[in-house]
């Protein structure tokens, strides 16, 4: 909350009362001036009438409470007085109102000598009120002492320099098609500066001087200002979208309502996370993108999980690793792997037993738990067979191999445990054999790392997710810096308690890791019917919903509190657009990018088509130059 200095009236010139110097010397001023007409402009010069007259128009009437120009009816209000406390933004009713308004503002700084002297006057003419009531055995006017009060704290700012002194004339303009409706509108401006406690009143008499000061002349010719100190006046300013404009951050996009621009810092918020929901096809991996190349430039790492493989292209433009897991493809996770890089003293076995209890409960499926208790104790026999126990100095050695599980299940030999290895025999010699069962040997060096998992079939989906997530975490842990982890199709992850449940645990902790992760996903019905998934969405201080469903706008709509015209507007939503919340605020959004980012950003056929053919036709590495320029 900000206070506005609103006591003192230091030039005797900004009361309502007084209202300018021009109200004196208008006396009934009413006059209306017709225009000669001609049948058209060219037509007119030629007969040598002055350009200016052509373009003028062809009334003007200035009534005393309205000036008419043609048929356009306007009225015109000044500002007389302010609240006391208010809070950033909070002009944003005005700025937003549902009719076209003229506002403008002047601010004349003042200069700081002129007004201590008047403020040291006015304190003691205060003061001298407040001792003559306690004098009298009067009980001192609690306005005066709360006034006394705020020009002694204003004093003191501005001898030490803190604040700076102004003057600030706000004057609005209406426009309406006839005298009903001008009377109509002015009466609803009128209600909504009321409710801010914004004291106004018509430039009667002096419409036409209204006029000009609100048209975009930089002309004040109705003078009617008020005091302000350098914070109150910054609250003013007039292009905030509900506190999502910051001065630090990335450009998210921009507020179709009023223009303004959404630019935030993820990592001022209470965490970093960000949820994503909406159709396939109406820009979510889109807008991710933008928002990873963008906050490429500020020095945030990022690193995706890509199930579709759309991150590829941007991914060269930055020169950033693609590490893409497929049968015949050299790049290998050990779900074994314990964290690489080694503190002393640390044991991290623990935790990674609880993980591949969970990632091995996704593989095999449903367990018994019989099952369960010997699974744990298999997992810690494995390790022992490497020579890996809980002390921390044997955690340094050579980590065990899927294979090694599957021999110690088949060793123990009860059918129970039988049946275990018999649901992983695939990764060992079945099938999916390639991937998982090998020392890892890829690592995040790069600023942008992707994780392809695109030519995976579908059911190995969730569980290479789960394995490259545990991977990045591991590794996210041990050195901390800003960073964003992008998991596009989260879904995946969702369709098995297990593998949400670590995807959560991960939500949960990123913030102390200095990490945002990003969760996209378009099975909002899925990921909104379990309580992981809105445990998620909870945990996310933004949130992106771009165009919804029928089917699914009523789970959402309940989920992020939407009213009827918000639902609305995302089931209408073009590609680009949608709502966007940060914190407790949120704006309509409306993504946009330059042509450069655009072709990275693309996924489109045609245009990937149309881009192909026209890199055939230029050099190799003019697109890798280009970002290079964008990125600079
Ligand atoms: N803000 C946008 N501006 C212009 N085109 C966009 C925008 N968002 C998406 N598109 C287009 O729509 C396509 C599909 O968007 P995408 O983000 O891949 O959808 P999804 O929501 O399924 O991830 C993109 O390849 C791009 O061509
Ligand atoms: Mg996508």
């Amino acid at each position: 909350m900000v206070k506005i200095t609103d006591f003192l009236k230091l030039k005797g010139k900004a009361s309502a009362t007084a209202g300018g110097g021009a109200q004196e010397a208008a006396v009934e001023k009413k006059s209306e001036t017709v225009k000669p007409n001609f049948s058209s402009p060219q037509n007119a010069l030629e007969q040598g009438s002055n350009p200016l007259d052509i373009i003028a128009p062809k009334q003007i009437e200035v009534d005393f409470d309205y000036l008419r120009i043609n048929n356009v009816y306007l009225r015109t209000l000044f500002i007389t007085g302010y609240p006391r406390f208010v809070s950033p933004g909070w002009l944003e009713q005005v700025i937003n109102f549902n009719a076209s308004l003229d506002i403008s503002f002047f601010i004349y700084p003042v200069e700081g000598k002129g007004v201590l002297d008047d403020l040291m006057r006015k304190v003691a003419e205060m003061e001298a009120e407040i001792y003559t009531d306690l004098e009298r055995g009067k009980i001192v006017d609690p306005a005066t002492q709360a006034k006394l009060d705020d020009a002694k704290l204003l004093q003191q700012e501005l001898v030490k320099g803190a604040e700076h002194f102004f003057q600030f004339g706000f004057y609005i303009t209406i426009r309406a098609a006839d005298v009903e409706q001008l009377n109509y509108i002015s009466k609803q401006v009128e209600a909504t500066l009321g409710s801010l406690l914004i004291g106004q009143r018509h430039a009667t008499l002096d419409m036409d001087n209204g006029f000009l000061s609100t048209a975009p002349l930089g002309l004040d010719r109705l003078s009617i200002t008020r005091n302000m100190d350098t914070t109150s006046l910054a609250t003013t300013f007039p292009l905030t979208s509900t506190e999502l404009s910051g001065d630090t951050g990335v450009l998210y996009g921009i507020n179709p309502q009023n223009g303004s621009f959404i630019i935030f810092d993820r990592f001022s918020l209470e965490n970093a996370n960000m949820t994503i929901f909406a159709t396939s096809g109406a820009g979510k991996s889109y807008f991710v993108k933008l928002e990873s190349l963008r906050s490429l430039m500020l020095g945030t790492e990022v690193i995706a999980i890509d199930p579709e493989g759309e991150y590829k292209s941007l991914c060269s433009a930055v020169d950033g690793q693609h590490i893409e897991f497929s049968f015949s493809s050299p790049s290998k996770i050990n779900p074994f792997d314990l964290a690489q890089v080694y503190e002393k003293g640390e044991s991290h076995l623990g935790l990674k037993i609880l993980s591949l209890h969970s990632l091995f409960k996704v593989i095999m499926g449903e367990i018994t738990p019989i099952q369960e208790a010997l699974l744990d104790r298999a997992i810690v026999m494995t390790y022992k067979s490497k020579g890996i126990t809980q002390d921390p100095d044997t955690q340094t050695k050579e980590p065990p191999l899927m294979e090694d599980l599957y021999k110690i299940l088949i060793g123990m030999e009860t059918p129970d445990a039988l049946d275990l290895a018999a649901r992983i025999e695939k990764f060992v010699k079945g099938s999916f054999v390639g991937i998982f069962d090998q020392q890892t040997n890829v690592s995040i060096e790069n600023p942008f790392t992707v994780f392809g998992i695109k030519e995976l079939q579908d059911a190995l989906r969730p569980i290479a997710m789960f394995i490259i997530l545990d991977f990045i975490w591991t590794r996210v842990k041990k050195d901390l810096k800003p960073r964003l982890l992008v998991v596009d199709e989260a879904w995946h992850m969702m369709r098995y308690k297990d593998s949400a449940q670590f995807l959560w645990s991960v939500v949960k902790r990123a913030r102390k890791y200095f990490l945002g992760l990003t969760t996209i996903t378009q099975d909002v019905d899925d990921f909104l019917a379990q309580d992981i998934g809105k445990a998620i969405v909870t945990n996310s201080a933004l949130r992106a919903l771009f165009k919804q469903s029928p089917a699914a706008i009523d789970k959402v709509g309940d989920v992020f509190y939407l009213s009827q015209g918000e639902r609305n507007l995302l089931l209408g939503a073009n590609v680009g657009e949608g709502i966007f919340f940060a914190g407790a605020n949120h704006t309509p959004i409306s993504v946009v990018s330059s042509p450069a980012e655009h072709k990275l950003m693309t996924t489109k056929p045609q245009e990937v088509i149309a881009q192909e053919e026209a890199s055939k036709e230029t050099e190799p590495g003019v697109a890798a130059k280009m970002v290079g320029e964008i990125t600079q």
